[in-house]
């Protein structure tokens, strides 16, 4: 299996949106996807095929995570686990510490993911998501500074 992760481009966006639509209750409206291509977006195709994508931005040490799916015909085989990794490790190498996103309080598939990989439930947002309404868990992860290469 080929995994390559991607900066996202114009020409993919048909494809992000079709995932989105499929992937959430509530998904963005095509028209929020006008400024992704601002939000550093990432895709990750696996033997040729767009599987999914992640979005954030980015202010002083800190990096959002604001939208990230996995096509729901492709998750559970270790894509959404290799997405979210080079992402954090990409971040940490560009000296981003704090992270963080805001999920459904019943995506439990999520939460799992998170969790493996450090982050932490750091509060919640009442009634953050419509269809259904719903709270968000705000989680957050601390990473150090990376170490400097030495010439
Ligand atoms: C959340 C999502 C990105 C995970 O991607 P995925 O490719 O399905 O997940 P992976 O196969 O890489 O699994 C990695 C980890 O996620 C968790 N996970 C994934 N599917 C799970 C499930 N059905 N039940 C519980 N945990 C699950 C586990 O911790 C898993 O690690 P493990 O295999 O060691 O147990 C994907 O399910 C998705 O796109 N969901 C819909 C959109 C969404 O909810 N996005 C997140 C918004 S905050």
């Amino acid at each position: 299996m080929m995994r390559i992760t991607r900066t996202m481009q114009e020409t993919d966006l048909s494809l992000v949106i079709g995932i989105e639509s499929r992937a959430f209750s509530h998904p963005w409206p095509p028209k929020a996807f006008e400024d992704v291509l601002s939000m550093r977006p990432w895709v990750l195709v696996v033997d040729g095929i767009l599987c999914g994508y992640i979005f954030y931005h980015t202010v002083l040490d800190e990096a959002v995570i604001l939208n990230f799916a996995i096509d729901p015909d492709l998750q559970g085989k270790g894509h959404g686990e290799h997405l979210l990794s080079s992402t954090l490790e990409l971040l940490q190498k560009e000296g981003f510490t704090n992270f963080y996103l805001d999920v459904r309080q019943s995506n439990a598939s999520a939460i799992a993911l998170y969790v493996k990989y450090g982050f932490l439930a750091l509060g919640i947002r009442k009634s953050y998501y419509s269809d259904p309404v719903e709270d968000a868990i705000v989680m957050g992860k601390k990473l150090p500074l990376p170490e400097r290469e030495t010439l």
